[in-house]
Order: structure tokens, then C-alpha cells, then sequence
């Protein structure tokens, strides 16, 4: 006789530390800021009263959407949802200006986290103007510890005006996702052999240009300006300009391409919530009866992103305490021992790991249920 079983998977999610870390707490949610560095651009060096530059995102885990915060420097406030205003005028000096926020969670714990407000690049035309952003990229940064930072050089173009050949490859620019910083963090050199006989203007054009990446105008140097999520863009196309300070063009642009490298930043995440499933009484050793499934948003094919499921209990453990098992790469789950008896146990709930890392990294939990 074919009777249905039906396995629910119980609807808690619980968001584990790393193994590496066990801290004994488990819970689903990590107080913070939702970045370690806000760059909030504006238009001008004096900044008036009231003006809002922006908003930072600080989660305490408790669902409150009002959250005291504090700045570090009096003239600036922060409201209770994060928007950043003057409390008092402020002239940006040297094109920017750093101060700390702080917010604390519901234990109690303090979090710090760094503002920087800067001028924008000004307009191309605007010759006449100092350009107080890039000025300020020519301070030498000593806090940077970047170890050895790679030259671009321009291609040799044939007879000057002539293209160069097709088949250069431009090596790209690999740069991980999430950096601390600090920001502006140099990424290569850009040159131009030409820069020897007369004096040479670089800058950028593309995705992101003169926003997330800035390139010091007379040393070539190019930035990042904060941190790169892979997950919301993996690489970036700019295209680098070398021209001569009369104007005349000195070089044919230079692809460049970023290419951000994958952090294990995303946990698996079950892609049900509960995940219900059925097998039959009678259902022979090996039988599989349905699949888990938990989907990790970091770079397919890297170990980042690949999970291995894995049963953590089962309730009751009757008859045996592993009536089932799992396949820890697809998340099938058969049937391991013979004695299932639906007139004793009509309900089985199963707790299943997600990790990724090849099972080693991040976890996401789940739990399952065996319904009459
Ligand atoms: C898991 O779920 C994702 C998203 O729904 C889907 O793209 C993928 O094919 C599923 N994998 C399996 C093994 O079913």
C-alpha cells in the first residue's frame, strides 16, 4: 500500500558565522553599516546650511527604521533615517572633507563608519578653473598599502597618426571586490611615451569615469574611488585619453578594463521557504522523493558560490536517527533506511546546511518537515 508522506521544510532560515568564527550565537542578521565608506559628491566648495548630501544605511537587526546616529564632527547631523545634512556652513578647503558617524546597535556595541564629502570634477571646459578634486589626488595617500601598482603604457602607434595595430591586448586591471580602501585607492599608472617630449593631459572616458574611478590629469594615475560590488557589476570598460596640453591629440585611446574580482560576500540562500516534499511508505532504499535548493549570488564556477548541502538533524530520530539522505552537491534527498511507518511517524522534519565554499564557507540553514 502507497501511502503519500509530505516533507515541509520548516521556514526558519537561521544565518550562521563562519565555522571559522563560531562565536555560540547564532543569528540571522550582523549590525552595520551597509558600507565602510560613503562618498557623497557636491557641485561646490561652499556648502550652506541644511544642505543634504546623502544617506547611510545602518541595519541593528531589530527592524527599526529610526536609528540614532552621530557625527563626529559638529557641523554635520545625521537624522534618524540616515540622511546626511549641514548643521553648520562648510567650505571644502582642499576639494573634500572626512568625518566619522557612529550608530549603536542594539547591544550596545558602537559602529564607526567614514564620510567623505568631495567636489565633483568640474566640466572638461572649464579651463580656467582649479580642479580641487584632482588637486587633491596629488597628495601622497600614507595610509595606501597598495604593493606593487602596474603602468599602462600607451601602445607604440606606427607613424604616429596611424592606428595601431589590432591585436594589442591591454592586460586588465583585476581589482577585488569590496576593498577597504582607504579611498581614492591608486589602480595603475596610465603613460604615454610621448609625456618625455611634451606635457601630457590624461583622463577618462566609460562606465564609471571621473565617478567611481578618477584619474589624476597630470601624472596619469588612476583611482578607484570606493568599493566595487561584483554582484552589481563585474567589470568596467574605460577608455584612457592622453593629449598634449596644446590639445593636439597625442595618442589613440586605451581600453582599459576592470575586471572585479569575486569575495565570498554572499551567502547561500534556499530558494524555498518551506521546501514541502513527499515519499511513499513503501519506498525502497534509495528512493529519491525531492531536491533542496540554495542559490549563492557570488561568481558561478568559483568556490565562492559553490554549495554542498548536508542533513543536520531529523526529528524524531525513529526509527533510526537517518532515515534520509542528501546528496551534497545536487540537494536530492532519498530515502537511506527501510522502516518508514506512517501509522507511527507521519511527520518528519529535517534541518538541512547550505554552505558554500564547497561546504566549507558561508551557511544558510533550512529545515524540513515530514507531513501525514
Ligand atoms: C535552483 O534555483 C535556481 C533559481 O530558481 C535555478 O536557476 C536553478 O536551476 C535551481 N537548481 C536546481 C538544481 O534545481
Amino acid at each position: 500500500m502507497e501511502v503519500c508522506w509530505c516533507l515541509r521544510f520548516g521556514a526558519f532560515l537561521l544565518l550562521l558565522q563562519a565555522p571559522s568564527c563560531v562565536t555560540g550565537e547564532k543569528s540571522s542578521c550582523a549590525p552595520g553599516f551597509d558600507s565602510e565608506l560613503y562618498v557623497f559628491k557636491v557641485d561646490r566648495v561652499h556648502l550652506h546650511i541644511g544642505r543634504r548630501l546623502g544617506k547611510v544605511v545602518f541595519d541593528d537587526c531589530t527592524g527599526r527604521k529610526r536609528i540614532v546616529l552621530d557625527s563626529a564632527d559638529s557641523r554635520f547631523k545625521v537624522d534618524t533615517d540616515g540622511t546626511v545634512k549641514l548643521k553648520r556652513q562648510v567650505t571644502l578647503h582642499d576639494g573634500h572633507k572626512r568625518f566619522s558617524l557612529h550608530a549603536w546597535d542594539s547591544q550596545g556595541r558602537k559602529h564607526t563608519v567614514a564620510v567623505r564629502v568631495e567636489l565633483d570634477r568640474p566640466h572638461q571646459h572649464h579651463h580656467h578653473q582649479v580642479d580641487l578634486h584632482q588637486m587633491d589626488l596629488h597628495q601622497p595617500d600614507v595610509t595606501e598599502a597598495v604593493p606593487a601598482v602596474p603602468v599602462l603604457v600607451f601602445p607604440k602607434s606606427f607613424g604616429g597618426l596611424r592606428r595601431r595595430k589590432r591585436d594589442w591586448i591591454i592586460p586588465p586591471i583585476n581589482f577585488p571586490e569590496n576593498s577597504r580602501g582607504p579611498f581614492p585607492l591608486k589602480m595603475v599608472q596610465i603613460k604615454t611615451s610621448y609625456a618625455k617630449e611634451v606635457k601630457i593631459i590624461y583622463s577618462i572616458t566609460g562606465q564609471g569615469a571621473d565617478d567611481l574611478f578618477t584619474i589624476d590629469r597630470k601624472t596619469g594615475w588612476l583611482y578607484v574611488t570606493q568599493p566595487l560590488d561584483r554582484e552589481q557589476q563585474p567589470s568596467y570598460t574605460l577608455l584612457a585619453h592622453a593629449v598634449s596640453d596644446g590639445g593636439g591629440k597625442a595618442e589613440e585611446p586605451m581600453e582599459i578594463n576592470v575586471l572585479v574580482i569575486d569575495l565570498n560576500d554572499n551567502r547561500p540562500i534556499f530558494v524555498k521557504d518551506p521546501f514541502l516534499g513527499s515519499v511513499a511508505e513503501a519506498s525502497k532504499i534509495g528512493t529519491e522523493f525531492m531536491a533542496v535548493n540554495a542559490t549563492d549570488a557570488d561568481e558561478p564556477g568559483n568556490a565562492n558560490a559553490d554549495v554542498r548541502y548536508k542533513i543536520l538533524s531529523q526529528d524524531p530520530p525513529i526509527p533510526l536517527k537517518d532515515m534520509f539522505d542528501i546528496n551534497p552537491l545536487t540537494g536530492k534527498i532519498r530515502v537511506k533506511n527501510s522502516g518508514l511507518d506512517k501509522e507511527k511517524i507521519h511527520e518528519y522534519t529535517l534541518e538541512i546546511q547550505a554552505a558554500d565554499n564547497e561546504g566549507n564557507g558561508l551557511l544558510a540553514e533550512s529545515a524540513k518537515q515530514l507531513l501525514p
